[in-house]
């Protein structure tokens, strides 16, 4: 596993766009190492993101999490580097972002607003068949 180079899908969500995290997200994906080889910003539909997330379509928080996605423009970024996938992970940290740990995307950055909806500024792909998939999606052309 030393030499695996792959390529990921990050999202900066509508709250991370909304609160001008982008080039903060940015850097720091280029600070570790890797490569932005892809970069779009998108106002993603609904059948966008139900392509995207359909492995939680039964999940309580779809309805809100589509909503929310559908809230503001998003970035989708396609990012390059060994082992890409689980580095953007432990950059982007926990899912709830107040129990991400400083030093993290979410645990600088996020919180508990009282929303709905969690919001967490960014979403990584949690495998690199997973990656393969939604870079299909976003980056279809
Ligand atoms: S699970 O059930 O363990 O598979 O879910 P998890 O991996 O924690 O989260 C999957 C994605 O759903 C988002 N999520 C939510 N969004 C809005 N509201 C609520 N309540 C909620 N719960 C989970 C979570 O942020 C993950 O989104 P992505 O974009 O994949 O990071």
């Amino acid at each position: 596993m030393t030499n695996a180079v792959e390529a990921t899908l990050v999202l900066v969500k509508p709250d991370g766009v909304r609160r001008n995290l982008t080039g903060e997200v940015l850097a720091r994906i280029e600070r570790k190492g890797y490569t932005v080889t892809g970069l779009k910003m998108v106002n993603a539909d609904r059948a966008l993101l139900e392509k995207h997330y359909e492995e939680h379509i039964e999940k309580p928080f779809f309805g809100a999490l589509c909503d929310f996605m559908e809230s503001g423009p998003i970035v989708a970024v396609r990012v390059e580097g060994n082992r890409v996938v689980e580095g953007f992970r432990s950059l982007a940290g926990e899912t709830n972002p107040t129990a991400a740990r400083p030093g993290t995307i979410r645990g600088d950055f996020g919180r508990d607003w009282g929303t709905v909806a969690i919001e967490n500024i960014v979403h990584g792909s949690d495998s690199s068949l997973s990656a393969e998939r939604e870079l299909g999606i976003w980056f279809a052309e």
